[in-house]
């Protein structure tokens, strides 16, 4: 196997946007990227930028969140949570474009969370209610440049409150480790090709620098967890907490 070139984003599709497969084949896939997600710490970059954000907000205030491409719903429902830990109200939308996630999401959350998971391409969702926040993991990596700079656009102006891009360090490091991880653990053929796939797929800092400039959210903050996540964040801080 040659060692890939890691100095431009891949653009090979992934499986799990492409290949027809049964709900429960692709149930499967998604159970093993929760299991991916723990071990590679998803949740905590998520956490402390909602902390950050969320600086002052009396208990009580509503939190209105839109997680895009959420999956089996796990981030979902550790923000559910997270924000009612805190005394907030939590009012979460997720919005993903395969069914499959839908029922899986939906299978895997208490319905006491009210967490609305929504079958739609980004592109055509407009929030009824506009979201204080807009979330993603493992999801901006799926898009070309040109729809990058558009979502970049999109939840700027809709989040009214700050959005958050928890994704994946293009390196090689990253690349041949998580390789290896997948096929010691055995993890769903999807999640063996994907995974490396995703982190050629995924950024640098100089591509976010260069993208950000361009969608005029140059203010936005980029910042690296272990392991390998470089994850992406604006707070509109002059937005007031809610009352
Ligand atoms: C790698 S999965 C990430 C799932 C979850 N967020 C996680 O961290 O495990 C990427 C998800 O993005 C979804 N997706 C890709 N393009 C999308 C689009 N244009 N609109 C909505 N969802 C999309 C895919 O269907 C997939 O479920």
């Amino acid at each position: 196997m040659a060692w890939p070139d890691f100095s431009a984003r891949a653009d090979e599709p992934e499986w799990m946007d492409t290949l027809e497969v049964s709900a429960e084949d692709f149930a499967a896939c998604l159970a093993d990227l929760e299991q991916v997600n723990i071990l590679t710490r998803a949740w905590p970059p998520t956490r402390r930028f909602l902390e950050r954000a969320t600086v002052g907000w009396p208990p009580g205030s509503e939190l209105r969140l839109v997680d895009v491409g959420f999956g089996q719903g796990e981030m979902l429902r550790r923000i559910h949570r997270w924000a009612t830990t805190r005394g907030f109200v939590p009012k979460l939308t997720g919005v993903d474009l395969n069914p499959h996630c839908k029922a899986a999401a939906e299978a895997a959350t208490p319905s006491a969370m009210g967490i609305d998971y929504r079958v739609e391409n980004i592109f055509d969702h407009t929030p009824e209610t506009p979201p204080h926040f807009v979330t993603s993991a493992l999801f901006t990596h799926h898009l070309t440049d040109a729809e990058l700079l558009r979502f970049l656009r999109w939840q700027t102006g809709f989040a009214s409150h700050g959005w958050f891009v928890n994704d994946l360090h293009r390196h090689g490091f990253a690349w041949g480790s998580f390789w290896l991880l997948s096929r010691v653990m055995r993890w769903h053929r999807f999640v063996q090709h994907d995974g490396p796939l995703s982190v050629r797929r995924a950024f640098v800092r100089a591509d976010w620098r260069a993208i950000l400039a361009q969608a005029g959210a140059a203010n936005a903050k980029l910042s690296w967890h272990i392991p390998f996540r470089l994850c992406v964040s604006q707070v509109k801080a002059a937005a007031p907490a809610p009352a």
